[in-house]
């Protein structure tokens, strides 16, 4: 993983006009939220870094360059096809972009990228894109027939016909519980290994029908499509999404300025509630209780500026249907970072 190349990716891999598909979601709050680190960047006369930690089509990160005509935005992305269509919109803005190939947790490398060791912002918007929904040989889409893959790093070597075909039933109803909240978890990992012993899946469209038929007709009638809790599942298994998250924001919060700030957008509650409880963590005196004063080292590293979480509002759902369940939280960084934490 290293500094993107634009020359690494086969370019015809992805369709052109996809860097227009992507609305970045709460798109001016998100950058109200990070410029006060910015303007903490200019007070202490430091170009401002700010560090989009999933870059996607490069929505966000374009209008960070737009709005602060000084700042270097390091753009990450496991996605290779991503990347080289953000770097492809946002040529214009020089060396003020730099792409970085890997996954969010490799905060030290990013950060490298730009010589630099701490940034004024980072935002996480997490999940997949529309683009990556919408390239159908990608399997990520429930809706379309497509070989079962859902890597969101094009040159990994896990995907989920591994998960399908190879884990024990066990762990296939584990996860699918787990990171789908599916409740008929059971019924869908025994049809599936029943099928598999038959024939191995190769396509997304024939475990839709598989689970198609093990979910009670009456559950797929309320609970939306039968499938999108599985294949959500299969998604976070895939790219080990949850424990990529955990290591990633005490690693960004540890990698801020004082002032710096940081932006988390969920759209599931998992995601949501790893980044409640990083946040919190940050954010609490570890000074023992009943402690007569606050113990400098053991003082709270960040403050929390969002009350519970911000939605977007109904406009913006209207117009951008994928807003729908996004959740942002966000903090400032007020001290360093503890060493005994
Ligand atoms: C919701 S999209 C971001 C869209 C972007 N904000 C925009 O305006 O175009 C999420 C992106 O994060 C990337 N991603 C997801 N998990 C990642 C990880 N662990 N490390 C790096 N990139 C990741 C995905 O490949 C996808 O391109």
């Amino acid at each position: 993983m290293a500094v993107f190349d634009q020359s690494d990716q086969r370019r015809e891999q992805a369709s052109p006009d996809a860097a227009a598909r992507h609305v970045p979601v709460m798109a001016n709050r998100v950058i109200d939220l990070l410029a006060p680190g910015v303007e903490a960047a200019r007070q202490q006369q430091r170009q401002p870094i700010l560090v989009d930690a999933t870059l996607g089509m490069g929505g966000h990160t374009e209008l960070m360059l737009n709005r602060f005509h000084d700042v270097v935005v390091i753009g990450v992305d496991r996605d290779t096809q991503a990347l080289a269509l953000a770097a492809e919109r946002l040529v214009a803005f020089g060396s003020r972009f730099i792409a970085f190939h890997g996954t969010y947790d490799q905060i030290a490398e990013a950060l490298a990228a730009a010589g630099v060791s701490a940034a004024d912002g980072y935002l996480f918007d997490l999940g997949v894109s529309s683009y990556q929904l919408d390239e159908r040989d990608r399997g990520f889409a429930y809706s379309y027939d497509a070989p079962l893959d859902m890597r969101m790093d094009p040159t990994a070597r896990f995907s989920a016909a591994n998960v399908v075909n190879d884990y024990d039933p066990k762990r296939l109803e584990h996860i699918i519980r787990r990171y789908g909240e599916e409740k008929f978890a059971r019924r869908i990992a025994t049809a599936i290994t029943e099928r598999r012993k038959t024939q191995p899946f190769t396509n997304t469209g024939d475990l839709v029908n598989v689970i198609r038929s093990a979910v009670p007709v009456a559950a797929g009638r309320s609970g939306g499509h039968p499938a999108k809790r599985t294949f959500q599942a299969l998604r976070i298994e895939v790219n080990e999404e949850l424990d990529i998250l955990r290591g990633a924001l005490p690693a960004a919060m540890a990698g801020l300025h004082i002032g710096g700030r940081m932006v988390v957008m969920s759209y599931h509650s998992l995601e949501d509630r790893i980044t409640k409880k990083a946040f919190q963590q940050e954010a609490t005196s570890l000074t023992p209780p009943g402690f007569p004063v606050e113990l400098e080292e053991y003082a709270p590293v960040v403050e929390i500026l969002t009350r519970g979480t911000e939605k977007p509002t109904e406009e913006e759902i209207a117009q951008n249907p994928r807003a729908a369940s996004a959740k942002v939280r966000a903090i400032v960084k007020i001290r360093p970072t503890r060493s005994n934490g």
